[in-house]
């Protein structure tokens, strides 16, 4: 049975406007919620009434979310929700002010900082709002380091059991994280070459135009290594070098992203200097708009830009480089993974020379658009050409490419809804990316690896530039 209610904390902020409630009213439209579905919101911020509430939220998201938010679904979920003011930090309060009935299944969803996420989640237990069969979701980032991340989960343990908890990493609800299980667990041709024997090397990238604008707050004291790599980058990682699971439960599933997150190798000060460069914005020009440089807050020094070159120390990958590169105010927003195939063991042809070949490649990208290619070489000459070209195919593997993009947010839903875990992260998911990310900070530390200023718009600092995907086609 699909849980009926769902209790937004952090209703106020970024996340509630710019994804949650859109994806909720989304989902609405399409008539995949339960007919009882009610939302209640709950923030810090006091409005006079309900409505007062539901005014300003709907307001806010027009402006946000724009053609992403269906206007009359969002009229009726707003129709459908409530409001409750209240200091999220006091447990006790809490308790008291949450005047909820969970019948019909009631789901908790923590869009907050994660030092608020003990006192809601007492809270909630003292108001008796994660009995069975309450759920409790978490967003990311799930403490700042691997000691907070242990003390959290294990003080949310005591509240709930890990079978109803779901930590949330919007990346694995995008469709084409989902397509790259069905690709390589589904596909034989795959299977096969999927390994060190075959593979050379693995980019993965998230670049994005958007500055830190307006989150200095949270941001100063994360940085890209732990906004983005601990989480969506690792998580992207996994799924492409995961051990098969045996099966698609929850469980399995999970066990086998674990082991490949412990087999990552820690990273010490001589690897923080020849395998990462640490990035900050200056000012500069992005899409023709000039823009501001990225201001600290005082007594931090965080990077804007990471690039990392990761090992993975099993017997699949053993001497595969992965390198993951993350950076706000890039040149373009593009999220793209390649899968670099080494070239084939013998060259026959003159045209191209075996130097200018373009070795396979499987090309998986996020942003701008979701689509799939692999590329293959092909012949290009026609037979009254006397001699044999090849060329670079790519091979265009998107499915129904003319589906409405959904919002990750939806699948997220609806599987937590639904009381599905296999998109969720697992407490010792999240620790063991910890732990390596913890390496890293500490190597930057020994070795003195501080960010390097880099231009707005730019690739990042000129040092990071060989740990780019080829496909962007970057100059030094
Ligand atoms: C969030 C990070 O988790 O992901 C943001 O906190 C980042 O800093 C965002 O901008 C990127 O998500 P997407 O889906 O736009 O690539």
């Amino acid at each position: 049975m699909m849980h009926e209610q769902f209790l937004l904390f952090g209703a106020t902020g970024d996340i509630a406007a710019g994804q949650v409630v859109p994806a909720l009213a989304n989902l609405l439209r399409d008539r995949l919620l339960p007919p009882g579905f009610r939302l209640h919101g709950a923030a810090k911020t006091r409005f006079e009434s309900d409505d007062a509430f539901r005014n300003w939220l709907g307001e806010r998201i027009a402006k946000r979310a724009g053609d992403a938010c269906d206007a009359d679904a969002l009229r009726e979920l707003l129709r459908r929700t409530d409001y409750t003011s209240v200091d999220l930090s006091q447990p006790e309060a809490l308790a008291g002010a949450l005047k909820l009935d969970p019948a019909g299944g009631l789901l908790s969803y923590l869009a907050v900082p994660p030092d608020l996420f003990v006192p809601i989640a007492r809270g909630l237990k003292q108001a008796g709002l994660l009995d069975d069969p309450s759920r409790l979701v978490l967003e990311k980032p799930i403490g700042s380091d691997l000691h907070s991340a242990l003390a959290i989960n294990a003080a949310i343990a005591e509240c709930v059991p890990e079978a109803r908890v779901y930590r949330l990493d919007h990346y694995l609800g995008k469709a084409t994280v989902q397509n790259l299980l069905a690709l390589r667990f589904g596909n034989t041709l795959l299977e096969a070459v999927w390994s060190r024997r075959w593979i050379e090397r693995v980019d993965i990238l998230i670049a994005e135009t958007a500055g830190v604008d307006g989150r200095e707050q949270y941001y100063s004291r994360y940085g890209a290594l732990r906004d983005m790599v601990q989480n969506h980058m690792l998580q992207l990682l996994t799924l492409i070098a995961m051990e098969p699971p045996s099966g698609l439960d929850a469980d399995t599933v999970r066990d086998s992203k674990v082991l490949t997150l412990r087999a990552l190798r820690p990273f010490d000060a001589a690897a923080a200097g020849a395998d990462s460069v640490r990035g900050v914005y200056q000012a500069g020009v992005v899409g023709a708009q000039p823009v501001g440089g990225f201001t600290q807050l005082p007594d931090q020094s965080v990077e804007t830009f990471v690039a990392l070159r990761a090992h993975i120390d099993n017997w699949r990958w053993a001497g595969v480089p992965f390198n993951l590169v993350t950076g706000k105010r890039l040149a373009t927003r593009s999220t793209q993974i390649v899968v670099h195939f080494k070239p084939v063991s013998h060259w026959l042809f003159e045209k191209p020379s075996r130097q200018q070949a373009a070795p396979n490649r499987l090309l998986i990208r996020l942003q701008p658009e979701e689509n799939i290619e692999l590329q293959l070489m092909s012949s290009l000459a026609g037979p009254e050409w006397g001699a044999m070209e090849l060329q670079a195919l790519p091979l265009d593997l998107s499915v129904n490419p003319t589906r409405r993009r959904r919002i990750a947010y939806e699948r997220l839903f609806l599987d937590a809804l639904n009381g599905r875990h296999a998109l969720f992260v697992r407490d010792d998911e999240v620790e063991a990316a910890w732990r390596w990310v913890d390496s890293i900070s500490r190597a930057w530390a020994e070795a003195g690896c501080e960010p390097q200023a880099y231009v707005a718009g730019s690739w990042g600092p000129a040092a990071a530039h060989a740990f780019l995907p080829q496909t962007l086609k970057v100059s030094a």
